[in-house]
């Protein structure tokens, strides 16, 4: 028999129901320690079931969980916390008033908590801050800091409890190119002194690009395990998705109508939305029907402002000065409801907290701004059988699983609730769709779906603005292309005017 390094983690049968779901049907999994580990499959395939039981957050109905040749049992989170593992959860899961300081120390209190352990405590994490290149602004409310930022706080909270095994759930799912490249620089530091990763991401570029190992997860189970370098994207995707997968779908020409869908003339805004450096001064830019207008830019130059300036006309962050027409109406002072009753859909930048109601069932966060079509409403009264119909034709057409309305929507896995929020505004027919990161946390099969769709939306009418900062989306889906530096609009090109090298320098500001 071969002689192997023992495994950092192996997982043997793991089980795991809820309800009538299987997340984990028998997960077989091994780690080996001082690598970065790749765990890919689609959305609601049980990948974070799996490393939400490796940490403690729940018991495995069968099955053993083996760290370190140990087989162990975990009664919570701080028994895995105290066998060296750590874990950032795909939704980050920070206290937003405390201070980043506060925010390691709970739950981790130095014994005595008087001041002197407080400084002690400060003088360790700036210590671990400079080793790792992860500045901190300590004395904040977290809340206030950018995603980029407050990631490093979960990060640095790690390191500080002395994690060896550090589990990331889709870190860059909310990071611009750049910071996720500065992540990865920090995760091989990390690999090279000896920790073990474990990379839940749905982006195969950073599969290949950054990890050692490759586990894929299809329908609670494993699918495939290989070493990344004998594999492909392609490969990949088919393995994870089940069927062949399209990476990069092909568009075809607008058919531009010469009929506006939106005009946003000298917008400025007097405030920056938290964690954001630009204040968005003098954009004017228009979108036509039958077109996809793309916003490309590194995250904080002005991208929240502008869907918050336009989407959100009335709250006091925005006071603005500029007009923004919608489909031929000055809508600069409008409710947000008014403005989806014009034929306006949106997919928010922050699905749990702007997109859903995490605590209501599916079916209810499916009505979410239709209550007042006439398809479902009659004389102010709800039809919900038409309501549970579309509901439940729009779960099958997206997607969304399990096929159950009755769950809260919290409940399921983060990728699906992307795919409810997408449903639910294609069902609105939009004529103007406003899609603020649109495939964020999204598998490669819904990611083409989802190109798929905007694209379909176009070619029936509809203007689209797209903001992301997932260049493959703008690039692929884009008519148009806007670039936003400093909160101004600093480039624009035509589709196939731009390569993504060019793209990257212009978001740069060069
Ligand atoms: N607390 C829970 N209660 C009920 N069902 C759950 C719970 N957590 C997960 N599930 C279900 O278990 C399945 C696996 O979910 P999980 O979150 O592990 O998927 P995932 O692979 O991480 O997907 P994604 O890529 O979308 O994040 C899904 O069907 C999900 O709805
Ligand atoms: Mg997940």
């Amino acid at each position: 028999m071969a002689f192997e390094t023992p495994a950092a983690v192996e997982l043997r049968g793991l089980t795991k129901r809820f309800g009538s779901v299987i997340a984990n049907d028998g997960v077989n999994l091994r780690i080996q320690p001082g690598t970065i580990h790749g765990v890919i499959g689609e959305n609601g395939a049980g990948k974070s079931t799996a490393m939400k039981m490796l940490y403690g957050i729940f018991p495995p109905d069968a099955g053993e969980i083996i760290v370190n040749s140990k087989t162990c049992v975990w009664e919570s989170p701080a028994d895995a916390i105290a066998a060296g593992i750590g874990m950032v959860h795909q939704h980050f899961m920070l206290a937003g008033p405390y201070t980043a300081l506060d925010n390691i120390l709970l739950g981790a209190e130095p014994v005595r908590c008087g001041v002197i352990e407080r400084k002690k405590a400060r003088t360790r994490l700036e210590a671990l801050a400079r080793q790792y290149g992860l500045p901190v602004d300590w004395d904040s409310p977290i809340e206030e800091l950018p995603v980029g930022v407050q990631q490093r706080v979960e990060i640095l909270k790690l390191l500080y409890r002395d994690a060896k095994i550090l589990i990331l759930d889709e870190p860059t799912a909310v990071l611009t190119p750049q910071e996720a490249n500065e992540l990865f620089r920090n995760l091989k530091k990390l690999r090279d002194e000896g920790k073990t990763i474990i990379l839940i991401t749905h982006k195969l570029k950073e599969v290949m690009s950054f990890t050692d190992h490759v586990t894929v997860f299809r329908a609670g189970k494993v699918t495939g395990e290989m070493p990344t370098s004998q594999t492909n994207p392609q490969e990949l995707a088919n393995l994870m998705v089940g069927r062949k997968v399209v990476l990069n779908i092909n568009v075809p020409p607008a058919h531009t109508r010469d009929e506006l869908a939106m005009e946003v003339a000298a917008l400025s805004l007097a405030g920056t939305v938290a964690g954001s450096r630009h204040k968005l001064s003098d954009v004017s830019f228009s979108v036509k029907r039958g077109e996809i207008v793309g916003v490309a830019g590194v995250e904080g130059n002005g991208q929240s402002e502008l869907l918050q300036a336009i989407l959100h006309p009335r709250e006091p962050l925005c006071r603005t000065s500029g007009t923004v027409w919608f489909l031929g109406e000055d809508v600069t002072h409008w409710e947000a409801r008014d403005i989806r009753d014009l034929g306006v859909a949106m997919i928010p930048e922050d699905r749990q907290r702007e997109g859903l109601l995490l605590e209501r069932p599916v079916s209810e966060n499916f009505l979410l701004g239709l209550q007042r079509s006439s398809a479902f409403s009659q004389g102010g009264v709800l039809n919900s059988r038409n309501l549970l119909a579309a509901a439940t034709q729009a779960e099958e057409e997206y997607d969304v699983r399990p096929r159950d309305l009755a769950i809260p929507a919290g409940k399921l896995s983060g990728g699906n609730q992307q795919k409810l929020i997408v449903a639910r505004e294609f069902q609105r027919k939009p004529r103007l769709l406003i899609a603020a990161q649109p495939t964020r946390g999204v598998d490669v099969g819904a990611i083409e779906f989802i190109h798929n769709r905007i694209v379909r939306a176009r070619d029936e009418g509809a203007g689209v603005l797209l903001v992301s900062f997932e260049l493959e989306d703008i690039l692929t889906l884009s008519d148009r292309i806007l670039v936003m530096y400093e909160g101004r609009i600093a480039a624009e090109f035509a589709r196939g005017q731009v390569s993504e090298g060019e793209l990257g320098l212009k978001m740069a500001g060069s």
